[in-house]
C-alpha cells in the first residue's frame, strides 16, 4: 500500500490556489449565479427533443462545431473563421492564457472583476496585476496601459459589463486600450444580451481584440457553451491548444437551436430587464441601501448594516445571493441575480424585513 506525501508532488502554483467555491447550498430561490430564471420555452424544448432522437451518442461530436458556428456567424454578422466554441466561455479564457502567456508573465485586470481570470492564471503560473476601479467602478485607460507596459503584459481582460459591479466601463477608455495596447485585449461580453453594448464590430478593425460571449446567462448554463470572436489568426492558434472535442454534441445542437430561435429567449431577456428595473426601484426606497448602476441581469448593492447578516437572513428565508463582503473594495456588498417575479418579491420582502429589525 503506497502512502506517499502527495502535497510534495503538487505544483506550487496549484498548491497555493484556493479552490473556486461554487455555492452548493440548497435554497429554493437561486439568485447567486447570474443564470436565467426560466428554462427554455416549450417550442425550444420540442426542438431539443426532436434532435435528441437523431444525435448519435456513440459518435464523437463535430470537432469544429461547424453548424453552431454557422448559426452564430449569421446572427452576429461575423465569419465562421472568426469563431471558436468553448465548453463555457471559461474554457476560452484558459485557452487564451495558454496561447499568449508563459509561466511568470503578468496579465492586467481591473479590480474587482470576474475571479476566474486570476484563478486560471495562477494555475498556469501567470501573475495578475490589478488596476483598482474608481468610485464609479470605471478605470483610466492611461493608468491601465502604463501598468501593462511596465509589466510587459500581453493580455488584458475587461469584463464588459463587469462582474460583479454590473456596469459597462466607459466606452472611450475601453476603445483607447484596444487602440493603444500592443498586446491582446479580451472584452468579455458574457452579459451582452442584457447590456446590448458590444465591441464585436471592432474585430475587423483591430486584430488584437478578442470578444467573448456566453450562453450561460440566457438559458443554457447547464450545457456550458461560450464562444470567442477574433481575427482568424488568433482562432487558428487557439485551435492548436484546444482539445479536439471540447464542445459536446448536445451542447452544439441545443445552442444552435437557441441561436436560430432567439425571439423566445429575447422575450425572457425583456422580462428580466423589466423585473430588474422594478426590483431596483423598490430597493432604492430603502434609505440604508445603495444600489450600484447595472447593465446586466444582476446588480450589486451595499448595505449600512452587515451584508453578511443580510446574506444569512436571506438564506434562512430560502434565498441564495452572492456575498462579496470579504473583498476589500466590496465591504457590505451583495450581488443579486434578477429572478422571476415571485423570486424577486420574496427577495424584496426578506430585505425589507431585515432592514426593519
Ligand atoms: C464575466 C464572466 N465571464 C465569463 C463567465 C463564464 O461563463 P461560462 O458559463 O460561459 O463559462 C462568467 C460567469 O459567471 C462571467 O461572469
Amino acid at each position: 500500500m503506497a502512502s506517499i506525501d502527495l502535497t510534495k508532488l503538487i505544483q506550487e502554483n496549484v498548491r497555493s490556489l484556493k479552490p473556486y467555491i461554487v455555492e452548493n447550498i440548497s435554497c429554493e430561490v437561486k439568485l447567486h449565479a447570474n443564470e436565467n430564471p426560466f428554462s427554455p420555452t416549450k417550442e425550444l424544448l420540442a426542438l431539443f427533443a426532436t434532435s435528441l432522437q437523431k444525435i448519435q451518442l456513440n459518435r464523437y461530436p463535430d470537432a469544429d462545431s461547424k453548424k453552431l458556428k454557422l448559426a452564430i456567424a449569421n446572427r452576429h454578422l461575423v465569419k465562421t473563421d472568426n469563431l471558436v466554441i468553448g465548453n463555457g466561455s471559461d474554457e476560452i479564457i484558459l485557452l487564451l492564457l495558454q496561447v499568449f502567456c508563459k509561466e511568470g508573465d503578468t496579465i492586467i485586470i481591473p479590480d474587482p472583476t470576474f475571479t476566474m481570470y486570476s484563478i486560471i492564471s495562477q494555475s498556469l503560473g501567470i501573475k495578475t496585476k490589478t488596476i483598482p476601479l474608481d468610485h464609479n467602478w470605471d478605470f483610466n485607460a492611461n493608468e491601465l496601459l502604463e501598468a501593462a507596459e511596465k509589466s510587459k503584459s500581453r493580455l488584458i481582460f475587461l469584463s464588459y459589463p463587469n462582474n460583479p459591479t454590473g456596469n459597462c466601463f466607459s466606452e472611450t477608455e475601453v476603445r483607447q486600450v484596444i487602440e493603444e495596447f500592443s498586446g491582446i485585449v479580451v472584452i468579455d461580453e458574457a452579459y451582452y444580451d442584457f447590456s446590448k453594448k458590444s465591441f464585436i464590430n471592432e474585430i475587423k478593425n483591430h486584430n488584437n481584440l478578442v470578444v467573448l460571449r456566453s450562453l450561460s446567462k440566457i438559458g443554457l448554463a447547464a450545457l456550458r457553451v461560450g464562444f470567442g470572436v477574433a481575427d482568424p489568426f488568433i482562432i487558428q492558434e487557439i485551435n492548436k491548444v484546444r482539445l479536439p472535442y471540447n464542445s459536446n454534441a448536445l451542447s452544439q445542437n441545443f445552442a444552435e437551436h437557441i441561436i436560430n430561435n432567439f425571439t423566445t429567449v429575447q422575450n425572457q431577456i425583456d422580462y428580466i430587464l423589466k423585473e430588474r428595473n422594478r426590483v431596483i426601484t423598490e430597493l432604492k426606497k430603502i434609505e440604508s441601501i445603495y444600489v450600484f448602476p447595472t447593465d446586466s441581469n444582476f446588480f450589486l448593492f451595499k448595505t449600512e448594516k452587515s451584508a453578511s447578516d443580510l446574506f444569512y437572513h436571506l438564506m434562512y428565508n430560502g434565498i441564495l445571493v452572492r456575498n462579496l463582503s470579504s473583498h476589500p473594495k466590496l465591504k457590505n456588498c451583495l450581488r443579486v441575480t434578477v429572478g422571476n417575479k415571485n423570486e424577486n418579491d420574496r427577495f424584496l420582502l426578506a430585505v425589507k424585513e431585515f432592514v426593519a429589525n
